[in-house]
């Protein structure tokens, strides 16, 4: 048995509850793994809520908040290759078994080593926002040179996507909220504090010409107001709105396979990527590290951390 963090119904932060429950076994295509770091993101209290029924909609009770970890194999399914018994790993969680929990399954195909010299907390932020920037910016292929907005650049999704910006070359610039603005400047990009209104016209004074490719991580009223400013609207890719085809643009097209995040555990080790992990929480304080990214405006990266790790 393990403690695990989770909901027996859809809602709010109230049907949040701890519970014992007992170790899951993998299937023929997962990993069981000791968890040791979990990623805290935007999609944990979407699930919660039910605002995914595609996802968690027809899946038992209880389930387990979080979909990426850092940890060590415990177990391994028959069909899972190139892993091992007491592999430090990192990965994808099957939605509803949850990685705010001692223990869970990974799916094989979507876990990886971690890497000597990672640290647990950095691999597992690396399955829901690293490669989502990667992917990003993949989809994008600007060249060196070319000018690209980052709308929404301080969360996990936007500071990733500025520093590989960068390091491809790219002139970047992003909008946030004033407390931002240092995590911004650390990645090099200019910023735009967008409660000083007016974005548009802050964004046209220091790039007149427009921008060759925007990655939108806040959607909506904000996607719709900066979207004129790419140069082809099919040069606008959004991570979280799928409704950005209405104006020509283009949803993340997602990688999550071991490759993938193979290469951004490589652009971390090469300290091309630092995740900005701002916030760091025992399992038992996964209301309060959720609560912070549910307000929306928690800065980097939100993980928590086992103390006490179960053996194998
Ligand atoms: N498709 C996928 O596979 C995928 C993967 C990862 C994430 N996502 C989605 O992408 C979105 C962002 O994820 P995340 O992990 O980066 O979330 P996050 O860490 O919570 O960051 C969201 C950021 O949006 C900023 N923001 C809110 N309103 C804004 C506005 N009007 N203009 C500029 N910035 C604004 C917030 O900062 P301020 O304080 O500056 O407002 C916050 O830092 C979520 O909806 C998530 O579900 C999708």
């Amino acid at each position: 048995m393990g403690l695990a963090f989770g909901y027996r119904a859809f809602g709010g932060p109230e049907v949040q509850e701890f519970f014992d429950r007992p170790d899951p076994r993998p299937a023929p295509h997962e990993v069981a793994v000791a968890v040791t770091a979990a990623g805290v993101n935007p999609i944990d209290y979407m699930l919660r809520a039910g605002a995914i029924p595609g996802l968690n909609g027809g899946l038992p009770f209880p389930q387990v908040l979080g979909m990426e970890a850092a940890g060590i194999v415990t177990a391994i399914g028959a069909d899972v290759a190139g892993l091992v018994v007491g592999d430090r790993v990192f990965g994808f969680a099957l939605t509803g078994a949850g990685t705010y929990a001692h223990r869970t399954v990974l799916l094989g195909s979507a876990t990886a080593r971690t890497p000597a010299g990672l640290s647990d907390a950095w691999a597992a932020t690396i399955p829901v926002a690293g490669t989502t920037a990667l992917d990003a910016l993949d989809q994008l292929g600007l060249p060196s040179g070319a000018r690209l907005l980052v709308n929404g650049i301080g969360g996990g999704v936007g500071v990733a996507t500025a520093q590989l910006a960068r390091a491809r070359g790219l002139d970047v610039v992003g909008t946030a909220s004033t407390s931002k603005r240092d995590i911004a400047a650390s990645t090099g990009a200019a910023f735009v504090d967008y409660t000083e209104g007016q974005v548009e016209g802050s964004l046209r004074a220091l790039v007149p010409d427009g921008f060759d490719g925007i990655v939108d991580t806040v959607g909506g009223v904000s996607l719709r107001a900066v979207a004129p400013l790419a140069l082809e609207p099919s040069r606008v890719i959004s991570i979280g709105d799928v409704s950005v085809t209405e104006i020509g643009g283009a949803a993340v097209d997602r990688h999550t396979d071991r490759p993938t995040l193979e290469r951004v555990a490589e652009l971390m080790l090469q300290g091309v990527l630092d995740p900005h992990i701002t916030a760091v929480h025992p399992l038992e304080h996964a209301a309060k590290a959720l609560a912070d990214v549910e307000s929306a405006h928690s800065i980097g990266k939100t993980v928590l951390e086992l103390s006490e790790i179960p053996s194998p």
